[in-house]
Order: C-alpha cells, then structure tokens, then sequence
C-alpha cells in the first residue's frame, strides 16, 4: 500500500537551486579541472543535472555506501563500491542527496581525506539540521528542511519514487 506524498519542493525549485549552485561552482573553480564523486544511489538524478550546469572541466565517478534502512540511519556504514581513479591532488566535489545525522558523509570525507586531494568539497542538495549527530560542513548547499522523511528526485523509500521529478513528504 503506497502513503500519499505532498509535494515538499517542486521540479521548478529544485532546478533553479541546482542552476545557482553550478553557478556558484562554476565561478569557485573557473580555469580548474574538477572531479565530481557522486554518492549513489541518491544522488544519481541531483548529479546529473548538476554537471550538466558546469561550465568547468570535471571528470566524474561515483561511490557506493551502505547506512541506511528503512527511514532509519543504522549507523554502520562501509564501502560497496570505492572511486575508479586517483584523488591525489586533484580538486574533489562530493554530491551528496541529503545530509541527515552526518554519519554517511563524514566516514566518506575521512576516507577521502586520506586520498590527498588538493581540495575536498561537499555539495547536498538537502541538510536536515536538526538531527545532525557530527558536524559535517556544506560547501555548497541547496536547502536546509526539516526533519520530515523525503522522497523523489533520487531519494528513496526501499528503492521506490527515485524517479520523482519534486521532493515530496513521505506519508503526509
Ligand atoms: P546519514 O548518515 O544519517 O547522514 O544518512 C545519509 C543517507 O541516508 C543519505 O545519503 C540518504 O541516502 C539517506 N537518507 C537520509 N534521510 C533521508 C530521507 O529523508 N529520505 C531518503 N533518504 C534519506
Ligand atoms: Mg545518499
């Protein structure tokens, strides 16, 4: 039996957000090369619309992690699948759908920090502030929503609404 959803953020609010936060990566990086690591399953749509708005050179890779079951954070996290290539030295952008507790993105960017990149970065598309458990910070972010349960656009509930085109409440 499916919840109803309510739409939280539309199509038009989500493109137009990701439109500044290109921008802003655009005029942060101008002349450099890029390495886009996009955390999936996630944040496969937020990524792809994202790269599709940068002007600057960027090679992209994904990471797979495991954390999460249900709506609830199990704590534990660890690898499925690492990056394909080198950090070392490069100039590294994590896309990330959605920063709950903190847990999943601090133990990537600890491992990622080991790889030496020249400068590690973290985009999200959503933060939930409230139940922040580690403090990870944002570079570039797209909203800041309350601690509701979140769907569409990438975000899923056990692999279902992924392919939403807005973020919807999830039983509301
Ligand atoms: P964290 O480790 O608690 O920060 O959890 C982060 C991961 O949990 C995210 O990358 C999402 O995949 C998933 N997650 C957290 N909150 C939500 C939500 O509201 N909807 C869907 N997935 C979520
Ligand atoms: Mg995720």
């Amino acid at each position: 039996m499916s919840k109803p959803i309510s739409i939280f953020l539309s199509k038009e609010q989500i493109q137009k957000r990701v439109q500044e936060l290109a921008d802003q990566i655009n005029r942060d990086f101008e002349g450099r090369d890029i390495v886009i690591v996009g955390v999936l399953s996630g944040s496969f749509i937020f990524c792809a619309d994202l790269v599709r708005a940068l002007k600057v050179k960027a090679q992209i890779d994904f990471v797979s992690l495991s954390s999460y079951e249900g709506t609830e954070s199990s704590g534990e996290v660890s690898f499925r699948m690492d990056v394909k290539q080198s950090l070392v030295g490069k100039n590294v952008i994590v896309v990330e759908d959605i920063v709950d507790t903190g847990l999943t993105i601090s133990f990537l960017l600890k491992h990622f920090k080991l790889k030496n990149p020249q400068s590690l970065k973290l985009c999200s598309l959503l933060r939930k502030k409230a139940r922040m458990k580690i403090d990870v910070p944002v570079d570039y972010l797209g909203f800041d929503i309350e601690d509701k349960f979140v769907i569409g656009y990438g975000l899923d509930f056990d692999g279902h609404y992924r392919e939403l085109p807005y973020i919807g409440v999830y039983g509301e």
